[in-house]
């Protein structure tokens, strides 16, 4: 990706700092979310934990998640969850706006944001 200049989306968030900062702008969002936030557990720090592993290696970071839980299997893992086109797109709303707080770089917020429609649209599963 050009506006990359050859990083990947990890250094280009800045390393762990980077990413740690977006997960947690990104949880309270999802916690108010009408349609996401009675899917989570009300302590959200595990999940955050685990959304800290599991991007630093989805974004070219070191494969932490994998390390501590295996291959990743995502879609697998969200199958207990009803997961629906509306939930997906409120899910990239809440990432879209944790981007714009932590993120100051338009070209790499869009980079972020396109990397994750994929995998959001494919775990859709009701
Ligand atoms: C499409 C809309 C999505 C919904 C509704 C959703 C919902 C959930 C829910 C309810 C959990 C379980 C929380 C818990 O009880 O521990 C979860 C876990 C998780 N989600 Fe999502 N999610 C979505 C998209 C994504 C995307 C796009 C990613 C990353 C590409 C992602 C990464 C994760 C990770 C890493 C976990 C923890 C898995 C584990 O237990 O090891 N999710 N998600």
């Amino acid at each position: 990706m050009d506006s990359l200049r050859g990083k990947t989306i990890y250094e280009a968030l800045g390393g762990p700092e980077g990413i740690r900062s977006l997960v947690e702008a990104f949880y309270p969002k999802v916690q108010q979310e009408p349609l996401l936030g009675p899917l989570f557990p009300e302590d959200i720090t595990p999940v955050i934990e685990k959304q800290y592993l599991f991007l630093s290696q989805f974004f070219g970071g070191p494969p932490l998640y994998s390390e501590q839980y295996g291959h990743p299997m995502m879609r697998a893992r969200h199958m207990p969850f009803p997961v629906t086109v509306e939930r997906a797109e409120a899910w990239l709303g809440c990432m879209s706006r944790a981007l714009a707080e932590t993120v100051s770089d338009p070209e790499l917020r869009a980079a972020v944001l396109e990397r994750l429609k994929g995998p959001a649209y494919h775990f859709i599963n009701s």
